[in-house]
């Protein structure tokens, strides 16, 4: 199979949205929570937790086609009915995606090393925008959380600033030492073990009602 190391996702063949799964075929129990996985990858860490928690249900999201299948023959190899991958460009996929799904099953978002897109003119590429957190913001359970990490701390710190710029998250721990599912992502392993430093923060959704008084505190 060959699969590319990277995509560009301003090429037009990823504005196009597919067609959304229909979600009582995919998943067992489809009002089950929801944990969606941004950047999914290989589908490794998916993988893994999703045959520990039967109670919840995982969607990775992805935007190399090839990935995606082949992890989801991995995830039919295995049986499991509450996982799912999902081709697409987060930035053009992840509305209709998430309005397609069960109101209020979004309960947990994670977004492992989002490609850093260092250069100034490559920054529209980065997929970790106000708009973007605005979308979760709109379709997350009132106390969904939102799992960030990366090794690049200027992302870190970009992707800190756009959540928090946003009414509808505040921060339940902005230097999380461990990786709070006792799962590690595939790039997570690699950077620990050439003992560099991975910079990790939990955001939470506020109810409409708490909003006013989290602008003071943030
Ligand atoms: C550096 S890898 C990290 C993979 C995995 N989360 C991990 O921690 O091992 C970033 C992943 O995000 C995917 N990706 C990048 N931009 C994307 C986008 N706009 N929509 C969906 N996936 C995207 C890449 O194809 C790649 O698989």
């Amino acid at each position: 199979m060959r699969i590319h190391q990277h995509v560009n996702p301003l090429n037009k063949k990823y504005l196009v949205v597919p067609p959304m799964p229909e979600w009582s075929k995919v998943y067992a129990k489809p009002f089950n929570p929801l944990h969606l996985d941004l950047g999914s990858a290989s589908g490794y860490f998916l993988l893994q937790i999703a045959q520990k928690n039967n109670d919840w249900n995982y969607l990775g999201l992805e935007i190399r086609q090839a990935l995606v299948e082949r992890a989801n023959r991995w995830k039919e190899e295995k049986g499991l009915h509450n996982l799912f991958f999902f081709a697409g460009h987060a930035n053009v996929v992840l509305k209709p995606l998430l309005e397609s799904l069960p109101m209020g099953v979004l309960q947990y978002v994670s977004i492992s090393f989002p490609d850093p897109w260092f250069k100034r003119r490559h920054q529209k590429r980065r997929m970790v925008t106000p708009e973007f957190v605005h979308i979760l913001a709109t379709y997350l359970h009132p106390y969904g959380k939102v799992f960030i990490q990366t090794d690049i701390q200027e992302l870190h710190e970009n992707i800190f600033n756009i959540f928090i710029s946003n009414p509808h998250f505040k921060i339940v721990d902005k230097q999380v030492e461990q990786n709070p599912f006792g799962i590690m992502t595939e790039r997570e392993i690699s950077v620990l073990r050439q003992g560099r430093p991975v910079y990790r923060t939990i955001f939470e959704g506020i109810p409409e009602e708490n909003r006013m008084s989290n602008l003071n505190n943030n």
